[in-house]
């Protein structure tokens, strides 16, 4: 397993790759791996004949007032996950070398980002579709593997793939989550363990709406309102949003009467957590 740091570097290794006629799968991800990440590895390990994972805290999908600096990071436990789990190239640039003096091209995308976390995130997809794009171009990778927790994002990232005939596959990849149900995410590691504890709302109102779902319920103000004052109770949590929407579209539906994306986003103290369920996976 090698790290490099360059363009350069990732396209010599993809080319000579590419002349054996191997495939090649891509991971992008903004590091402090968890297991979350090992399985989009080990997905993209089991279909490819070489994985490359990007290893990158991408500035531009940060707002000035969010988590950029704090971010954590840890390259070293990086790499033993990585190679753990049968990668072969990590890619960890530095904020240079991927957006250059003068860089001003950017990949923007209307409706699938106006709603959920695109409302309280005003530069988030922006930042998120131009970097996987430029890793798309670096990389050129066969498939690339996402999370299915940032279920907006993958339906941006499919969306932005088919509108700009983008020549790779997307495949999204479940949810993994601890023991007592929240979901793994690397900001779990801002927690207290108190808020640890409250953090579990999350997890609670998505069983709570997709027993719901389940039990034949459509209007999606009963989900919702059942959801909202489950995670109201937990004076830790504070509500950014508990919405359904349209899972092509990301746009809010008042009747389940399609494929629909159930998805929260709550801050814990100071930590925004996201979580959702697929009424398509009750
Ligand atoms: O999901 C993430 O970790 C990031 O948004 C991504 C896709 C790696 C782009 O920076």
């Amino acid at each position: 397993m090698k790290i490099v740091s360059t363009v350069e570097e990732v396209r010599r290794q993809v080319e000579e790759w590419r002349q054996q006629g191997l495939t090649i799968g891509l991971v992008p991800t903004m590091g402090y791996l968890h297991e979350g990440h090992a399985s989009l590895i080990d997905r993209s390990v089991s279909e490819n004949d070489r994985t490359v994972v990007s290893d990158f805290v991408n500035p531009m999908q940060f707002g000035p007032t969010e988590d950029l600096q704090t971010y954590p990071r840890d390259l070293a436990h990086d790499a033993a996950l990585v190679e753990a789990h049968g990668g072969d190239l990590i890619f960890h640039p530095e904020p240079a070398e991927m957006y250059h003096e003068g860089f001003s091209s950017f990949v923007d995308m209307t409706v699938l980002t106006e709603e959920l976390c695109g409302l309280s995130r005003p530069v988030h997809f922006r930042g998120v579709c131009t970097v996987v794009t430029k890793l798309f171009n670096i990389v050129q990778p066969d498939t690339a593997y996402f999370g299915k927790k940032d279920a907006q994002q993958l339906a941006v990232i499919r969306h932005m793939v088919d509108d700009l005939n983008m020549n790779l596959r997307i495949v999204g990849c479940p949810i993994v989550r601890e023991e007592d149900g929240l979901a793994k995410s690397s900001r779990n590691t801002y927690l207290s363990p108190e808020e640890r504890q409250a953090a579990l709302v999350l997890s609670q109102a998505i069983r709570l709406g997709s027993d719901m779902v389940r039990q034949g319920t459509t209007e999606c103000a009963a989900v919702i309102q059942a959801m909202s004052d489950h995670i109201a109770a937990q004076p830790l949590a504070r509500i950014d949003y508990v919405k359904i929407v349209d899972a092509a579209t990301m746009q809010p539906i008042p009747v389940i009467d399609r494929p629909a994306l159930c998805a929260i986003a709550v801050y814990i103290g100071k930590t925004r957590l996201i979580d959702n369920f697929f009424t398509e996976d009750v």
